[in-house]
């Protein structure tokens, strides 16, 4: 079978890296966190203190840093300027900084450049906020994927605490919304569901459950539908 494109979005918690994850794993296909990106040129500005409304500064940024993405042992491991920072970008403050540094277009401009280019060949599971809107506009199978909020503050919290972090249950619910506002209310690339996606909600589902209806629907695409 050709190498499919599969792009996954959907807000903070619902499940996509798990799902991409594990979809790439029963594919044999790479997986791209671009979250992580966002995340790896936030940690950058953070660093350097700059303000994280400073467009043209983070564009410049953005365009003067290498980010490598490395599959290895079942996960991603991130690189930044060839320092491997896979923990340093998970902490609240990098995911608040990563939602800032989204909303500039000229760092989306970069990001988006590099991750279709990592895609391009397909065979790849593809996860972020606009992959099927705006980086695959053509993808092969696109999946909006959702849960409650509080489910997803639930998660993340479970998260937070494996890794030791303090912050509590309304905290993550709270910074929940601030994300989704942020992500869903930007002018550039707003986090939307793609009128073709499938909108899959996995409140009541298990993750291999999920992964397993993505991969059936994958395994339907028609070879012909596009020959790549
Ligand atoms: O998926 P994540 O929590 O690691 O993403 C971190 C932030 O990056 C998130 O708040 C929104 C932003 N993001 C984005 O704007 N576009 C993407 N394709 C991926 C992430």
């Amino acid at each position: 079978m050709r190498s499919l494109i599969i792009a996954i979005d959907g807000p903070v918690g619902s499940g996509k890296s798990t799902l991409a994850r594990r979809v790439a794993a029963l594919m044999g296909y790479v997986y791209i966190d671009t979250g992580a990106m966002y995340r790896a040129v936030a940690l950058k500005a953070l660093r350097r203190g700059f303000p994280l409304d400073a467009a043209d500064r983070l564009t410049a940024l953005a365009g003067d840093t290498r980010i490598d993405l490395r599959a290895g042992d079942g996960t991603q491991r991130v690189f930044l300027d060839g320092e491997d920072v896979t923990a340093a970008i998970r902490t609240p403050d990098v995911a608040q900084g990563a939602s800032k540094v989204a909303v500039v277009p000229g760092v989306r401009h970069v990001l988006v450049a590099e991750q279709r280019r990592a895609g391009a060949e397909g065979g790849v599971v593809m996860e972020g906020r606009d992959i099927g809107s705006v980086v695959f506009p053509d993808a092969d199978l696109k999946i909006f994927l959702t849960a409650s909020p509080e489910i997803r503050a639930q998660r993340r919290w479970r998260e937070h605490q494996q890794k030791g972090d303090s912050i509590d249950l309304p905290r993550t619910l709270q910074e929940i919304h601030e994300r989704d506002q942020r992500d869903s209310g930007r002018a550039s690339s707003p986090l939307v569901r793609a009128e073709d996606a499938v909108m899959v909600d996995s409140t009541a589902m298990e993750p291999e459950e999920v992964a397993r209806l993505v991969v059936m629907l994958a395994r339907n695409q028609s070879p012909a539908s596009a020959a790549r």
